[in-house]
């Protein structure tokens, strides 16, 4: 199989086929979502809300996400294996970005890391770029802001935000970026952020105009039944069918009907 490189990324927006990408946090469910032809696989912070089960991504640490992302690696035949900076490793201290980023390539195996910001985490990035490690940008609705924002409502609907994530974008592809996420932006921007920049632009939440598309695994497989935005597609039901299954072996259990005569020795 051949591996997925952020230069065969930049091809794909040059002929023009979208890019998937899923996040994923775990070695049993990378290796299905690499097996299914996945293109680039994010070990998102959102671990910190569908896996750990903190209402935000703030409090998960580097050592959490170096262990999703090692466990993610170990599965991972063809995807590009993109691991987020988790919230205090990397902003306003561009040598912590550093050595952050150092370490999730050490200690992990990923391939490229992500950030969240435009102007205020240029240092930043350029340090952790000037060392050889990709970095993503993500732009928009970025959660780690989520107590400057106040709400996860759609970002960028006024002039003066929509300007500013278009030069934000312009600078991360300007700085060696090799990609960029936009999160719940209008459709429309997401389109002129992707028509403007020669790197590629995934969305989630920014219309279908952009270069490749993101969600978040458990979200997608419809396993919180809580989390419901509009541009969340449920390609499957696994609340029910997980739910399903659970009780039935209770039920065999208390039935006595797990295990039979052939399930032993
Ligand atoms: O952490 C995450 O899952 C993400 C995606 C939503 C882009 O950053
Ligand atoms: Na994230």
């Amino acid at each position: 199989i051949k591996r997925i490189t952020t230069h065969i990324l930049q091809e794909m927006k040059l002929r023009g086929e979208k890019i998937s990408m899923l996040t994923a946090y775990d070695f049993s469910m990378a290796r299905l979502v690499d097996g299914a032809g996945m293109d680039i696989i994010l070990v998102g912070d959102s671990a910190s809300n569908v896996m750990a089960g903190h209402e935000t991504t703030l409090p998960i640490t580097l050592d959490q996400m170096i262990y999703h992302a090692s466990s993610v690696v170990r599965a991972v035949r063809r995807a590009l294996v993109v691991v987020d900076l988790p919230f205090g490793s990397y902003q306003g201290n561009s040598s912590e970005a550093l050595r952050s980023a150092i370490r999730i390539m050490k200690e992990s195996g990923a391939h490229a890391v992500k950030m969240e910001g435009g102007s205020e985490i240029k240092e930043s990035i350029t340090r952790v770029l000037s060392a050889g490690v990709p970095v993503m940008g993500h732009l928009g609705l970025t959660p780690q802001s989520i107590y400057k924002f106040g709400t996860y409502a759609v970002r960028a609907r006024e002039e003066a935000e929509a300007q500013k994530l278009m030069a934000d974008a312009q600078l991360l592809e300007d700085i060696g970026c090799f990609g960029v996420v936009l999160e719940k932006i209008p459709a429309t921007l997401g389109k002129q952020v992707a028509e403007s920049v020669r790197i590629p632009v995934i969305g989630i939440g920014a219309g279908p105009h952009v270069d490749g598309q993101v969600l978040v695994l458990h979200d997608m497989l419809g396993i919180n039944k809580e989390f419901s935005p509009k541009f969340l597609r449920r390609y499957a039901d696994l609340y029910t069918s997980i739910t399903d299954a659970v009780s039935h072996y209770v039920r065999d259990i208390k039935n006595r009907e797990f295990p039979n005569e052939k399930e032993g020795y």
